[in-house]
């Protein structure tokens, strides 16, 4: 099937490209599960945008640039920062019931910010969000919505039907997850915004489909990705044995929350740096971490039970109930918490018009890396990274249309040396050793030792996929798999190669700071 324009992702960063395109083309947008499947709906903090009479655009650049430790591009930042107001004011015209005082947005804080800067839905502005970009989405015409699409792979020159053998990307092949038939869908061109890879982890905060497939496929394609070893960890994911991945936001401590040792009740953040619970993300993480490490703990404690309970309720109507529901009173007892992968600040290299290395290929949000955040995403940065960036590059493909040649006809899905597997254990083992030892060996701490364990681990899973993808029918978990292996690998030999600890790369091996801030970016 030949579309205009194909969207791979229906989070934010996708939905706002296929807005921004549907003015002028025709428009498909692809995703695997449900059409809110992704990190956006899940979203709970906010938008940072300096709206505050008394904050500027250049406290809100520092801001960024001091969480993500120097590694950041000053153009993406500035770029970003400057188009954050007017991204909020299109959100209000969608319809976005954002909270408010009087006539203005009302602003929460969260780590890492030196102002109110956050403009929020309560406890769960993504939902919001995600329902009203879905809403405009559905209601235009030049919008085809496809949900159940497991995009497999790019489609690129190698599979013109006349071999060409360029990188030119001209669509993607998908598995229709109902039917189990693989469909080759071409256009003009083709936006990735396929989200991050979390759950390359053991414990993360994404949902189950955060697998890295964009980036994988941009790698496989031809593209060149770029800090993969800069996976974020968010300092406060409930501890709990039955809920394994639910956020407490950020905006808990920036409303006044505190981090208790729970053995001892100390309240150890000042201990570890004098902006104490609103220290950028990576310091509390490891603070957290180094706490649950030395005292053989099971979790920390976050405590808001000092504050009047009506405020707690009111700012947090949606966690409150949630905990209530598993024992907890946040108004009246500490929550307990862990650190979770949070973010891949990582991906595909762009430039500020969203175009990667291949031809007629675009990607915006969290698959990919704009320089905005550097070796540590600033909080609430990515959704505001996803508006700007879905913007950005519909723009650069209307501008540029008149060039874009129809796609040539291209060579099926071949599935002519490929059976049903009758041995699907092991993708699940595969999929639960690859977590295993990515959290213990590549987590928050690491060593070139572990990193090594990890990468020999890999070699060895590598050799054992790809031969059990060379002969069975894909499954979405198949496609995942393979994914969430490429995407460790990619992580991995990001690592090895950062000899320096920085952002949210600490290493004992290598625990200073280089003089100069270098991008770790791997060539196909
Ligand atoms: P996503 O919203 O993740 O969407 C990815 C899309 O790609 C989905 O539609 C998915 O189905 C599709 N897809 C993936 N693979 C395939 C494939 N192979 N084939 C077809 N489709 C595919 N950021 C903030 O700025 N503020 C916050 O308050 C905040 N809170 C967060 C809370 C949680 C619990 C989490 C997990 C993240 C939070 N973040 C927050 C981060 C932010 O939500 C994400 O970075 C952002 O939503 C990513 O948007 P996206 O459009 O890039 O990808
Ligand atoms: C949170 O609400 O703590 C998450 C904010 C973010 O990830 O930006």
């Amino acid at each position: 099937m030949t579309h205009d324009v194909i969207v791979i992702g229906s989070g934010a960063a996708g939905l706002t490209a296929a807005l921004a395109l549907a003015e002028r083309v025709r428009v498909l947008v692809l995703a695997k599960g449900d059409l809110a499947g992704g990190s956006t709906a899940w979203a709970q903090g906010g938008i940072a945008a300096v709206l505050d009479a008394g904050d500027t655009f250049e406290n809100h650049i520092r801001d960024t640039m001091v969480a993500g430790a120097g590694l950041n591009r000053l153009e993406t930042v500035e770029f970003v920062i400057e188009r954050a107001p007017h991204a909020i004011q299109r959100l209000v015209a969608l319809g976005v019931p954002f909270n408010s005082e009087g006539e203005n947005l009302h602003l929460t804080r969260e780590g890492g910010h030196s102002h109110r800067r956050i403009v929020h839905v309560n406890d769960a502005t993504g939902w919001a969000v995600e329902e009203a970009l879905l809403n405009a989405a559905r209601a235009h015409p030049n919008i085809t919505l496809l949900p159940g699409r497991a995009c497999i792979d790019l489609i690129t020159g190698r599979h013109e039907e006349r071999y060409s053998g360029s990188g030119r990307v001209w669509g993607v092949y998908a598995l229709d997850e109902a039917s189990g038939k693989v469909e080759a869908h071409t256009a003009r061109a083709t936006v990735l915004a396929t989200g991050g890879a979390g759950r390359v982890y053991q414990f993360s905060t994404a949902p189950r489909g955060a697998t890295g497939d964009g980036i994988a496929m941009a790698w496989r394609a031809g593209a060149r990705v770029s800090n993969m070893e800069m996976m974020q960890f968010h300092p406060t994911c409930l501890y709990n044995l039955d809920v394994k991945n639910f956020l407490i936001t950020e905006a808990v401590r920036g409303e006044g929350g505190h981090l208790l040792n729970p053995r001892t009740g100390h309240r150890y953040m000042l201990d570890y740096d004098e902006r104490a619970e609103l220290a950028p993300r990576d310091i509390v993480a490891r603070a957290n971490d180094s706490e649950i490490k030395r005292d053989g703990l099971d979790y920390v404690h976050l405590d808001i039970s000092h504050m009047d309970p009506d405020f707690v309720k009111g700012h947090f109507p949606n966690i409150h109930e949630k905990l209530l529901g598993l024992g907890i009173d946040m108004t009246r007892q500490p929550i307990p918490v862990v650190p979770a992968q949070h973010y891949t600040c990582g991906g595909v290299l762009i430039d500020l018009a969203g175009r990667t290395d291949l031809p007629g290929l675009y990607a915006a949000g969290e698959c990919t890396e704009s320089g905005l955040h550097g070796a540590n995403r600033l909080a609430s940065n990515s959704l505001l990274e996803c508006f700007v960036f879905g913007e950005a590059a519909a723009a650069d493909i209307l501008a540029r249309w008149d060039s874009f040649d129809a796609p040539p006809p291209v060579r099926p899905w071949d599935e002519s040396r490929v059976t049903d597997s009758d041995e699907e254990v092991i993708i699940k083992q595969n999929w639960t050793e690859i977590r295993r030892f990515m959290w213990n060996y590549v987590g928050i701490v690491r060593t070139t030792k572990r990193l090594e364990r990890a990468a020999h681990r890999i070699t060895m899973l590598t050799a054992e996929v790809e031969d059990y993808y060379g002969h069975f029918r894909v499954s979405t978990d198949l496609i995942e798999l393979r994914n969430l292996l490429q995407c460790a690998d990619l992580i991995v030999r990001s690592a090895l190669r950062r000899h320096e600890s920085r952002g949210l790369h600490y290493t004992l091996d290598y625990p200073a700071l280089l003089p100069e801030a270098v991008d770790t970016v791997l060539v196909p």
